[in-house]
């Protein structure tokens, strides 16, 4: 990927493999995405420092690194309490007693362990979503020689990350599969990824990264026509042979039918576009916003169900892409995306 200022010359290919926290992104994903030309990203959320440090032990090729910025939650004991009673009857067939869940506001996502693990063990990029890191964060990666990336879902958000001094935007499209990097997740926007890469590529002077749908060259192509200096893909990837996702998450995407996709609250307190289910349209109505509380409420029976081989309580992300989402090497989806540069 080459920036407007030509600083970026990662990769070959202006096509990124978008991190994918959750198992979906694992070493050999982004391995088989460089070995087509194109340049991935690692997912850093959830994990501890150390199984981080063994997934960027395990690469030979460069890549880059995403982290969840931690942010407050306004979610009271009172509205989780209410809502781990609401989910009480969804984990009765596991023999999870979800009603008496602690509440687990405080986790931080062993932020500060992979900071200092990615100060010592530079990657040329490391790309942060759910909100922005402080300008010391920004200051200390690039001093280590570090490009740092913001994820961005509005211009405002563009234009804030722009003022921190960061190197790059990802103009995350409401299309996205998965979480959205919103600063605010209670009132999240909606932009389309081509008219927000057009308002950020105007906006701002920094390179700037589409992702959000894109399942098909012609997007690629059309994204970079409109300003963006590269294109992520998540979803497209995601059934895959490189991919870690879980079998239930694959089946689904294969088995859906056409628009399926809703953002929902439901699972993890935080708006994420995912393909509607039974557990989206039992609790999307009452799911109060409160992250990570709630991902640490719903997380065992969402783990159970996918050992049972039950969709129907599961988060099976998807951008609005999911439809063209291919088997066999990572590698090809990579080349084809890029057929029409
Ligand atoms: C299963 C899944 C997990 C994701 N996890 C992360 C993550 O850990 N960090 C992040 O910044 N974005 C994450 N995303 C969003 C992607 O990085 C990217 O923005 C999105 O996949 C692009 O849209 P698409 O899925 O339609 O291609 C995830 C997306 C999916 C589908």
């Amino acid at each position: 990927m080459t920036s407007s200022t030509g600083s970026w010359t990662a990769s070959e290919l202006p096509v990124i493999g978008a991190p994918m926290a959750g198992g979906a992104t694992r070493p050999a994903l982004v391995a088989a995405v460089a070995s087509a030309g194109g340049f991935g990203f690692l997912a850093g959320g959830y994990k501890t420092p150390e199984a981080l440090e063994a997934e960027m032990a395990a690469l030979t090729v460069p890549f880059g690194v995403n982290l969840f910025v931690p942010g407050p939650s306004t979610l009271t004991e009172a509205e989780f309490r209410r809502y781990a009673e609401e989910l009480a009857d969804e984990g009765t067939p596991y023999g999870l007693e979800l009603a008496g869940a602690p509440m687990v506001a405080d986790d931080d996502d062993r932020w500060q362990g992979k900071l200092d693990l990615l100060l010592d063990r530079p990657v040329p990029f490391v790309s942060f979503t759910f909100g922005l890191p402080g300008s010391d964060v920004v200051r200390a990666l690039a001093d280590v020689g570090t490009q740092v990336l913001a994820t961005v879902t509005t211009l405002g958000e563009a234009q804030a990350a722009v003022e921190l001094g960061v190197h790059g935007l990802i103009a995350q499209g409401t299309e996205a599969g998965g979480h959205s990097g919103t600063h605010a997740p209670e009132r999240p926007g909606a932009v389309p990824v081509v008219e927000l890469v057009r308002q950020v590529a105007a906006g701002t002077s920094l390179p700037v990264i589409a992702a959000g749908g894109v399942s098909e060259a012609s997007q690629v192509r059309e994204l970079l026509g409109f300003g963006a200096s590269a294109v992520a893909v998540g979803t497209v990837l995601l059934r895959t042979d490189e991919s870690g996702a879980s079998a239930v998450h694959k089946d689904a995407l294969a088995a859906a039918g056409p628009d399926q996709t809703v953002i929902t609250r439901a699972f993890t307190g935080r708006p994420a576009r995912g393909l509607r289910n039974g557990f989206i349209e039992r609790h999307e109505a009452s799911a109060p916003i409160g992250y990570p509380a709630i991902h640490h409420l719903t997380r065992p029976l969402r783990a159970a169900a996918a050992a049972a081989g039950q969709p129907d309580q599961v988060h099976l992300w998807a951008g609005t892409g999911y439809s063209r989402a291919r088997t066999g090497p990572a590698a090809a989806v990579i080349t084809e995306l890029a057929s029409e540069l």
